[in-house]
């Protein structure tokens, strides 16, 4: 069995991962620092799966505490490295805090990895990359602009690091998933987004304000170039996001990979606007939303969405589940969190 270091893995995107690699029979050690996760959702992941899957508190952006982590599980043989601060408005104001956290955490990996003989690597990026394309839809090789925020530019310069390692690091190689829009939950809902505070991402947005705990959803702009004036996103389902990490770690696991470095975006491939989101969300909970139209949101792009041809042709992965399914996951999560 391979051995997985999962970072972030108690997060929203690291625990429905978790569990499709205990699925697909890989043997994982989560590392979380619950600086924005709880150990809840190891409860979770346990029963989904039926087993437990190792857990370590420690930060990875601690080179003495990640160093222990790998003294103490010997063996790992891939990393999946989702652990990042990763609010694009608290970047602004904490950028230290954000080079500082999520650098260290990459340099940190990939030293233990070439020092221990690791030799998997799979990074969390965005499509925040690619800034406001030229061309849509984006594909891998469209230009990458400069990031419009320090948390955009660590995922940035996190794949230049990642680049400039394998280069220098033959025994290492990794893809870079590019993310576009994930939501959604855990079909069983008992794992989804858990965010601290007053949501910044939409969908847990809608989901409290539709449970009555935010008075009024605010939509960030009507003045955009799209059907309804409203900003266009890729949204997909996070367990088919989840899926695309074991597609991408047994692509490395098998020695597939075409370069040291590979990326791929991941998304449904279309794009849907604020609006669209507000009304398939309204169909499926049948629950009227109370929303507004304030102005634009600083540092917000007008519209992206995914070429998801690269992920299909070489990863053999592609986005299955329908936005209704994934609006209706999001809506029994946040029902079982609130006790409805
Ligand atoms: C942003 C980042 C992305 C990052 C993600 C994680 C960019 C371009 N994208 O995604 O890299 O991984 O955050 O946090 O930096 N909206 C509202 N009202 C709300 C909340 C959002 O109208 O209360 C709108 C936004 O203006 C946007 C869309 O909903 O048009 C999606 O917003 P959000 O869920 O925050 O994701 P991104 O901004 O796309």
């Amino acid at each position: 069995m391979s051995k997985v270091l999962v970072t972030g893995g108690a997060g929203y995107i690291g625990s429905h991962t978790v569990v499709e690699l205990i699925t697909a029979g890989y043997e994982v050690v989560i590392v979380d620092n619950f600086s924005n996760s709880n150990p809840g959702s190891v409860d979770g992941i346990e029963r989904i799966v039926g087993r437990r899957p190792a857990l370590v508190e420690a930060d990875c952006s601690d080179y003495a505490q990640m160093l222990q982590l790998f003294k103490d599980h010997s063996g790992i043989d891939g990393i999946i490295h989702f652990a990042a601060l990763k609010a694009v408005g608290e970047s602004v104001v904490k950028p230290l805090e954000y080079y500082r956290n999520n650098m260290l955490s990459i340099i940190n990996l990939l030293s233990l990895m070439k020092d221990f003989g690791g030799k998997h690597f799979v990074f969390s990026s965005s499509c925040t990359v690619y800034g406001q394309p030229d061309i849509l839809p984006v594909t891998e090789t469209s230009p990458l602009k400069p990031a419009m925020s320090p948390y955009g530019n660590t995922k940035k310069v996190g794949e230049e690091i990642i680049r400039d390692t394998v280069l220098a690091v033959p025994s290492i190689s990794a893809i870079a998933l590019r993310y576009f829009n994930p939501i959604g939950a855990h079909p069983s809902a008992l794992i989804g987004e858990l965010p601290q505070g007053k949501p910044d991402n939409l969908i847990p947005f809608i989901t409290q304000t539709a449970v009555g705990i935010r008075p009024v959803l605010q939509i960030f702009g009507n003045d955009y170039d799209s059907s309804d004036g409203t900003a266009i996103r890729d949204y997909f389902h996070v367990v088919d996001l989840a899926k695309a990490h074991v597609f991408a770690l047994d692509r490395l696991f098998k020695g597939n990979n075409r370069k040291p470095l590979e990326f791929f975006n991941i998304g449904a491939g279309k794009g849907i606007t604020v609006l669209e989101i507000v009304k398939a969300f309204e169909k499926v909970s049948g629950v009227k939303l109370n929303y507004e139209i304030v102005g634009r949101r600083a540092g917000d792009i007008e519209k992206v969405w995914a070429d998801t041809r690269l992920a299909e042709s070489e990863l053999g992965w592609k986005a299955v589940s329908t936005l209704e399914d994934a609006l209706l996951t999001a809506w029994n999560w946040e029902k079982r969190l609130r006790g409805l």
